[in-house]
């Protein structure tokens, strides 16, 4: 293993998100660099494969690569979505090894600092992670228990110092930077698992006082992010396919808990798991279609499963940015099987989902004693705040008040590492 000196001055911010991730740098005063993962690029999807044919492990993009071309082994996604879980602890086998998912996440933590120490020549020892306005929503024991989870594996890999910062906050400050007066900012961070806001006074006069308390009117976040949204998409388009909402014998709809578990990021690898194939075998009397059994049978037999919700979170994307109606490809289960994603499907089977996530917005300026009036911008992050969904109902619901679009996946890391700057030697 290559030995690299630490680094004790500086800190570097961490983004751990549940679906990418992304590590920056900043000295005392200076601007925040993103620092490259993988290639050139600054961030990399929060993804482990464990290679079964080479007993290697594979991060990132390159994890993905490897999962999707049908190597033998696990793939690990959604892992924050675990923490404050009681499946955090629980172990799993991997290249004949039994895991726990708290080892996984700090086998990811270990390679992001890696790889942070050779993009800068020495390994930090001093780090800030962000973390969600809430981990768990309403439950606040679960909730301390998931930013420990994070600080012990942080400190199983090397870190010496671990302090957390909210997420929209550290946004905030990367944005702050760019502002030239004074301004009250709804800052909305949409990412893969939750939504996250925050109302804050920020301006070129505020950057350099240390504690920034007083500038933050309130913060508000809710445990629903574009995971969400692709499982609500799998179960509405595609999930019938498999035999979800099926009538069989006696018109009674075949149990539905596989399906949920199969649309569902964090929970997808348990299904491959004997006791689990086999309670989906006994599913079969439940069908009128054998057919529809057959096809989940053969997508657990071939451990489709993440395949399929990537080709779902694809087909989103690409409906969003195109405003196209598109169909989610399916021929890796059946040649030719496809379903579509209408435009209209995007917005009404996620209407409800995006209605709750205004609502936690509009509870954040209602909090901060504002009027929309007040409000000088809303300050976009996060992948899923590109949705084109969301900026219509957010929009609708603060008309008038200008929405401004950040860097979506790199602002966050930067501005942790912002507010690590200046926490002394
Ligand atoms: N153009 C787009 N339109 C809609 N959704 C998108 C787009 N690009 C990415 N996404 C979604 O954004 C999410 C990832 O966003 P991001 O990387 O900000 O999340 P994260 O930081 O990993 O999650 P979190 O902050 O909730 O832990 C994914 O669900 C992805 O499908
Ligand atoms: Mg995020």
């Amino acid at each position: 293993m290559e030995k690299i000196p630490s680094i004790h001055t500086s800190t570097l911010g961490i983004d751990f998100g549940t679906s990418n991730s992304a590590v920056s740098w900043a000295q005392d005063g200076g601007l925040a660099r993103l620092l490259p993962l993988e290639g050139q690029e600054l961030s990399m999807p929060t993804a482990v494969f464990y290679n079964a044919e080479e007993r290697r492990t594979h991060f990132g993009r390159d994890a993905l690569a490897q999962y999707l071309a049908g190597t033998e082994g696990r793939l690990m996604r959604s892992l924050k979505s675990l923490l404050g879980s009681p499946l955090l602890l629980e172990k799993t086998e991997v290249n004949h090894q039994q895991i726990s998912y708290q080892d996984i996440i700090a086998t990811f933590l270990a390679e992001l600092r890696q790889r942070a120490a050779r993009a800068l020549g020495a390994a930090p020892t001093r780090v800030v992670m962000g973390r969600p306005v809430h981990f768990v929503d309403d439950d606040p024991e679960r909730d301390a228990l998931a930013q420990r989870s994070l600080h012990e594996a942080a400190l199983a890999v090397g870190f010496e110092q671990v302090s957390f910062q909210l997420e929209p906050m550290a946004a905030a400050l990367d944005h702050e930077r760019r502002l030239a007066r004074e301004s009250l900012v709804l800052v909305v961070d949409l990412g893969g698992g939750t939504s996250d806001f925050t109302v804050v006074r920020l301006g070129p006069q505020r950057m350099a006082q240390a504690d920034r308390s007083a500038d933050v009117l309130a913060t508000s976040g809710v445990h629903i992010g574009g995971t969400d949204f692709d499982q609500k998409l799998s179960l509405e388009q595609v999930m019938p396919l498999l035999g979800f909402r099926h009538q069989g014998p006696q018109q009674r709809e075949v149990p539905s808990r596989v399906f949920f578990d199969l649309a569902t990021w964090h929970l997808i690898q348990w299904q491959y798991q004997p006791r689990a194939i086999s309670q989906a075998q006994a599913l079969r009397v439940n069908y009128a279609d054998v057919q529809l059994h057959a096809r989940l049978m053969a997508v657990l037999e071939h451990r489709h499963g993440h395949h399929m919700a990537h080709e779902v979170e694809q087909a989103k994307i690409r409906c969003s940015q195109q405003d196209r109606s598109t169909a989610i490809d399916l021929s890796i289960v059946e040649a030719g099987l496809h379903a579509p994603l209408q435009t209209a499907d995007l917005q009404g089977h996620l209407a409800a989902l995006l209605a709750r996530t205004v609502a936690c917005a509009r509870d954040c300026v209602q909090r901060a004693g504002l009027r929309d009036g007040e409000l000088d911008a809303i300050y976009l992050t996060g992948g899923s705040s590109a949705l084109r969904p969301f900026q219509r109902a957010l929009q609708v619901e603060f008309a008038g008040v200008a929405m401004v679009e950040g860097d979506l996946f790199g602002g966050v890391a930067s501005g942790l590492a912002y507010s690590g700057a200046g926490m002394g030697p």
